[in-house]
């Protein structure tokens, strides 16, 4: 699993319990997915999940570990993968000019990663765009070298900035694993989505929705673009030290704004009226836990449970500017995690 921004590791035993509390019936829809940690328990628990996110990275980790079953792809991918580790292995070819796009981007101009294991990364890649694979096993052998690059980037977890010494994990040669599949439900097939969550919401119908927003002005796009190049393969125009994506400009969601948060979660439940929601926010976040359970009692009674949670990674290793210094304290490393539960009037 890739170092993510407001993964829901910690809370995934309550987020579980209170999934089952809420006793749904027909499909789980995991509105803004990330990781799909959230989606991948479900899936595990019986559901038939639908993961959805907006990020071209994040779809793909739902089409590998939501969409793909274990059943289906497990041989293949293992197979096609220990090819792409050799096609790692093989690399950098001595004498080679070293890499192209990628490596020059994210290993020269800014330095993500060490440039043997960009030639490694660009090779793999190309490989994978060679193959033309379905696109679940496609899905699954990115998902493992988009995690096998996270292995060995030089990073405190986003990429707005890269570290000014190297980390240490950034020497190890790159190394790719199989990504652990779940088997198809009983209930039937997951699926995942790349949809804006409005849109995602006005195409869902029945069961459960677990909403879990971003909190803040921080653009998902922005600290994971190497992750959405990656993917997409594009060689975008670049900006900047941190070489983001001139695109990361334009994508922007209405969650990552202080003033269009609210609005945006009140068109997103008008769509759910009527769903069981459950809803994951922090006292961290632009709104707060009396203004989001106003929001929500709109659509039925809420629950609010309460979670001391350790702040992301970052907050502990401290404030870095674009050049990677640390330039500030921060001020706590615990905050709160909401969970509501609302229940429609039956
Ligand atoms: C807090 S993270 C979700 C983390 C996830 N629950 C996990 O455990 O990994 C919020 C996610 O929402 C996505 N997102 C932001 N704005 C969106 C929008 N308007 N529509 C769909 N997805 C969006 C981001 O790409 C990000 O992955």
């Amino acid at each position: 699993m890739i170092k993510y921004l407001g993964s829901k590791r910690v809370l995934l035993p309550a987020i579980r319990e209170a999934v089952r509390d809420l006793q749904p019936s027909g499909t789980v829809l995991d509105l803004f997915s990330g990781t799909s940690r959230v989606g991948q328990v479900l899936k595990q628990d019986g559901y038939q999940v639908i993961a959805n996110d907006h990020n071209s990275y994040a779809a793909t980790i739902a089409r590998c570990y939501i969409q793909a079953d274990r059943e289906s792809w497990l041989n293949h991918a293992q197979q096609e993968i220990g090819r792409l580790q050799d096609i790692a292995d093989a690399n950098p070819v001595e004498g080679d000019n070293l890499g192209g796009w990628f490596t020059q981007s994210y290993c020269r101009e800014s330095r993500y990663f060490q440039e043997a294991n960009g030639v490694r990364i660009e090779a793999v890649r190309e490989a994978i765009q060679a193959g033309a694979y379905d696109p679940e096993l496609e899905a699954i052998l990115l998902v493992s070298l988009m995690e096998a690059a996270d292995r060995v980037d030089s990073t405190a977890g986003v990429q707005m900035a890269y570290l000014k010494q190297w980390a240490p994990r950034a020497h190890h040669a790159l190394e790719l694993r199989m990504p652990e599949l779940w088997p198809r439900p009983t209930s039937g097939p997951c699926q995942a989505w790349r949809k804006e969550a409005l849109e995602a919401a006005q195409s869902f119908s029945g069961g459960l929705v677990y909403l879990d927003p971003p909190y803040n002005q921080h653009s998902y796009l922005g600290n994971y673009h190497i992750w959405e190049t990656l993917v997409r393969w594009d060689a975008p125009e670049t900006y900047g030290i941190a070489c983001k994506r001139t695109d990361v400009r334009e994508r922007k969601s209405a969650f990552n704004s202080k003033p269009g948060c609210a609005v945006a979660m009140e068109e997103v439940l008008r769509e759910l009226h009527g769903c069981p929601l459950l809803v994951s926010f922090s006292d961290e976040g632009y709104l707060a836990r009396e203004q989001m359970e106003s929001l929500l009692r709109v659509h039925g009674t809420v629950e609010t449970r309460a979670f001391g949670h350790p702040r992301y990674v970052g907050a502990k290793i401290g404030i870095h500017n674009p050049q990677g210094e640390r330039v500030g304290k921060v001020s706590h490393v615990r905050n709160q995690e909401y969970l509501f539960l609302v229940r429609p009037p039956s």
